[in-house]
Parts: structure tokens; sequence; C-alpha cells
């Protein structure tokens, strides 16, 4: 074999079990005991996890004139530096291009750069004939998801278009992940304040409160029972979109929803921080008041909260978040994450008793696996399956700083923050990429991922 992972404790959604993992050819290929390889990784002490699945990651992304400052290079490196060994970021297409189009330069972006494999969730901004068309066949071509928006002016959908796009979607395997969040009543809030002087930071979660978030949540979910499709809710951040996800679950309908490290660990009070700090933390739908925090964990923890993305957008402090000094609605939304989420999740939530050690790799792994049509090749340990893992000390702790961290920003969000627990060697397609915290591995590494249709 080529390599062999000896002595750790292999650990999936389901199960954990001391033994030796054998790689061919960059596939699992051996689970047993003694196993010999032309390379061997010792792993005794350490937990042996699959390659986590980051499902919502935004690279190079441009937004009003500025592009988010990680791209396809430096952002896997940083998602692989955390345990990350799969990305889907997003096909952004302008309003009137084809999708087509969009889909060919964001390839020319990624392709031949990224170091961990990879691949796009398709965006709808228009139900156009071309747009439906593309749709599906994007979706043969293995782009099985689909992002749309209630909210941002380039990219939002209303219900009409809404609906239509969720039938193309429901008869052709494509998963839904939705942005929810009502736009009238943002502009409407925005624009009272910005009239009343209230310029700061602080006012950016006043203008986005959870009732906005959860009335689009309630209405894309009510379309998608409608017509019959199956929706993923982006970003759930407040306990009033968590009652409108649990309702629909409990009545049968397939409901999903996602969480960011963002939104379970940190509060609102930043916002309020001095000298423009606040800034560092405007991100869409925004942070909530620390009571929102519990429930979030325990829907995670039982699973009505699906899987946890990060939704890394990162933008410099020292420039690009600026740009909204003297207006809040200026500052480009967004924070950096795609490095901290495996740290944070298992620190926080294993190390802290609010998530079990299955729960815990089922849905910063398993699930955003399952929903995106990459499992099993993706999302678990086990023979057939890619030989992407990681090799994880349980008992390293790391002081998370933006000075030794790999996003390719001037700040961490979680800036000082110690995790215990941290990847030491983390394998793609059994090639290691990083070694003790560095990047060691070869330019361009990664893959695209052509997926399956949804079949959760
Ligand atoms: O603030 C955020 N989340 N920016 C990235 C785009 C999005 O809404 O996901
Ligand atoms: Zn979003
Ligand atoms: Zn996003």
């Amino acid at each position: 074999m080529d390599l062999v992972i000896k002595g750790g404790t292999v650990v999936t959604a389901a199960d954990h079990y001391q033994a030796d993992l054998g790689v061919q050819d960059g596939r699992i290929v051996h689970i047993g005991s003694d196993l010999a390889g032309r390379q061997v990784v010792d792993a005794t002490g350490c937990l042996v996890f699959p390659g986590f699945v980051d499902a919502h990651v935004h690279l190079s992304l441009p937004v009003g004139g500025l592009v988010s400052t990680d791209d396809f290079r430096t952002g896997t490196i940083a998602a692989a530096c955390g345990g990350t060994t799969t990305i889907i970021d997003f096909i952004s297409p302008e309003r009137g291009q084809s999708l087509r189009e969009a889909t060919d330069l964001r390839r020319a972006e990624a392709d031949g750069q990224a170091v961990v494999d990879y691949t796009l969730h398709q965006t709808a901004v228009d139900a156009e004939p071309r747009t439906l068309r593309e749709l599906v066949s994007l979706a043969s071509e293995g782009y099985t998801s689909l992002k749309l928006y209630t909210t941002y002016a380039a990219e939002m959908v209303d219900d009409a278009a809404m609906l239509h796009l969720l039938e193309v979607a429901r008869d052709h395997g494509i998963v839904p992940l939705v942005h929810t969040e009502n736009h009238a009543a943002i502009e409407h809030l925005k624009a009272r304040f910005l009239a009343e002087g209230k310029v700061e930071p602080h006012y950016h979660p006043l203008s986005r409160p959870p009732t906005v978030e959860a009335e689009a949540a309630y209405r894309v979910i009510t379309l998608a029972g409608l017509v019959g499709c199956p929706v993923i809710i982006a970003h759930l951040t407040c306990r009033e979109t968590l009652a409108a996800v649990e309702r629909a679950q409990q009545a049968g309908q397939a409901v999903y929803a996602e969480v960011t490290p963002n939104h379970l660990l940190l509060d609102d009070e930043l916002y309020d921080l001095p000298d423009f700090e606040g800034a560092k933390f405007v991100l869409s739908p925004p942070l909530r008041d620390r009571s929102h925090q519990a429930p979030l964990w325990r829907a995670l923890a039982r699973g009505t909260l699906a899987m946890v993305s990060t939704d890394h957008c990162p933008w410099t402090f020292a420039d690009q978040k600026q740009r909204g000094r003297r207006d809040f609605t200026r500052i480009p939304n967004g924070a950096p994450g795609i490095e901290t989420r495996v740290p944070l999740l298992y620190s926080e939530g294993v190390g802290k008793g609010r998530l079990s050690l299955h729960r815990f790799v089922d849905a910063c792994a398993t699930t955003p696996a399952r929903l995106y049509g990459l499992f099993p090749r993706k999302g678990t340990i086990a023979v057939g399956s890619d030989a992407d893992l990681v090799i994880f000390d349980p008992d390293q702790e790391v002081i998370l700083s933006h000075a030794t961290l790999h996003q390719n920003v001037d700040y961490c969000p979680f800036e000082g923050w110690t995790v215990r627990g941290y990847p030491r060697t983390v394998i793609v397609r059994g090639q290691i990429v990083v070694q003790d915290g560095e990047f060691i591995g070869p330019a361009g590494w990664g893959q695209f991922l052509a997926r399956q249709p949804f079949n959760w």
C-alpha cells in the first residue's frame, strides 16, 4: 500500500475503534491491524477523522467593486490547515449573464489553484428560460445544488421566480440552499437608521432583526413545501427561524439547515467594540444576542440543524471594512472562518459537552457530504472512500490568531481564543498536505468534484 496510518482511533459519524488504515491510489483500501505500507504515519494518541467538508465558502467573491481576500489557493491552504479537505464555493452570475458563462469563469479561477477538493453551488438570479435550461444541463454535469437569495439587490429572486426554480430543482435532483432575509424590511430599517444619523456598526443587527430572517425562512419553506422540493436554510442564526424549521420538519417536510461557528459562539455585543472594530463582525444575517446560542447548540446536537459551514467571506479590516466607516450599510458583509471551524467545533462542542464526538463528525463532514451528493466518496472513513483524513491531536492547545493562521486577512473573529484539539496531519486523496500546522502539499492538488443528484 502507498500509505498506512497506524495506531489511531478512527472516528466516523457512527462509530469509533482502534485500527490502521491502508491507502492505495488515493483511496482507503484496508481497515485492519498490523498493516504495512511504503509510507507510515504514526497516529498513536490521535483521533483519525474523515476529511471535513465546508459546504459554504466565498473565495474571491466580488461585491460592489471589492473582492474577498482569500482566493482558491490561499483559501484552500487555510482550509487544509484547519482540517477541511473539501469545500463548496459558488458560481456567481451577474444579472443577465449566462449561468454557463459564469460557471466557466469560476472554474477558471479554481482549477489548478485549489489544494483541496472542491465543487460549486449553482446560483440563479432569475428564472428566465435560458437559466432554467442551464440549471438542468449543469446539474447533469454534477452541479447538483442551487443557491438562492431573498435579499441582496444583485442576487435576490422574488417568490414567483423562486417557485419556478424550486420546481426545476425538484425535478432534476438539485438541492436549493437559500439565504433567507426579508429584503424590503432590511431596506426600510437601513434607510430609517441612516436618516436618523445612526451610522455605526451597532445598527447592522438592528436593521436585520431575527423576525426579518424568520419571515423569509418561513416563506421559503412554505414555497418549497407547495412544490414538494427539499430545501436547506443557509446560516440560520436565531430561535425564530429555528421554530419555522422545526415545525416543518415535524410535519414531515424535507427541510434542513446550516449554522456557522460565528452564530454559535459570538454575539451582538461585538458590534459595540471601540475604534470601528465592530465592523469585523458585520456579516449577514448578523450575530444575535447571546440567548440564541444555547438553543442553536441544542438544535445542532439533535440534528434539527443539520450541519456547520463557515460562510467564509474575508474582507480586510484595515482597508475593505473601512469603506463603511461613516455608513454601516457600506461595510462589506462577511468574516473569515474556513480554518477555524473544525478546531472551534471540537473544542467548544465536543470539549464542552455540547456535541457528541460522532455528531461533531456528522455535522462537519458526513451530513454536508450526504446533502450535496458527495457521500460516500467524501464525509466518512470506509473502504472505497477517498483517503481524506485528519489526524487530530485532542490535547494540543492552540491560541487562535490571525498572525499564525493561514487565512489571507488581517484579523480573526476568534483572536485570542484557546482551542484544545487541533489537526496534526491532513491528507487529501492519500497525499499529506499538512504536517504540524503547516501546508506542505503540492500546488493545485485539489480536484473538481462532479456530484450525484440529491438523494437524502
Ligand atoms: O455576510 C455574509 N454572509 N456575506 C457572504 C454572503 C452571504 O450572505 O452568504
Ligand atoms: Zn448568505
Ligand atoms: Zn454565504
